[in-house]
């Protein structure tokens, strides 16, 4: 892990405040989907801040990672089944937008679902890393190209529970 944190907790909560205001200004959504394992404490604490409360949360799961650093670029979800999203406006979040395969993929996904609307939310970016033509509507930070855990991110599973955001070194 790096030596500092690359944003810190105070710095984060701040973010995701003026993030959920943005947000809450700018689109009149009715639905959050959230997906998991990754944005569980970015969408609870995005949830808390955001002005409006007449939402429905939903968790859904997508995975593309597994335990390695490199994306697989299949998009693999769970839970969807269950969710109804006819006619919704909805507020897709995840922790962070990287090769951009996650998102775009799961954006069509909740369209087939019959969602009137689908706009996207990732608290942070890594703009060089993207692969598919596809940009978020709302972002927390932008960072640079490097691996990072904390705040509900993981390497494996590990780290998620850690309140700062931190640079994972290769090994
Ligand atoms: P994408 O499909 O490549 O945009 O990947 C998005 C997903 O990959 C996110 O939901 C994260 O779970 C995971 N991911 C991408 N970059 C990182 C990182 O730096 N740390 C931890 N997870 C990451
Ligand atoms: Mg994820």
């Amino acid at each position: 892990m790096s030596a500092e944190p690359l944003i810190k907790q105070e710095d984060i909560l701040k973010r995701v405040k003026s993030l959920a205001e943005e947000v809450a200004k700018d689109y009149e959504f009715d639905t959050v989907v959230g997906l998991l394992t990754g944005a569980f404490i970015f969408v609870s604490d995005f949830c808390r801040a955001m002005p409006r409360k007449d939402l429905r949360v939903h968790f859904i799961k997508a995975s593309s990672y597994g335990g390695s650093m490199q994306s697989s670029r299949e998009v693999k979800v769970k839970g969807l089944d269950s969710v109804n999203l006819e006619g919704k406006k909805v507020l897709l979040l995840d922790d962070i937008l990287d090769t951009g395969h996650t998102l775009s993929g799961l954006v069509k996904m909740l369209k087939e679902k019959g969602a009137q609307e689908v706009r996207t939310c990732a608290f942070l970016d890594k703009p060089e890393r993207r692969e598919v033509d596809f940009e978020v509507d709302y972002s927390g930070f932008k960072i640079p190209n490097a691996f990072v855990v904390g705040y509900g991110l993981d390497f494996d599973d590990d780290y998620r529970a850690y309140p700062d955001i931190w640079t994972l070194e290769e090994e």
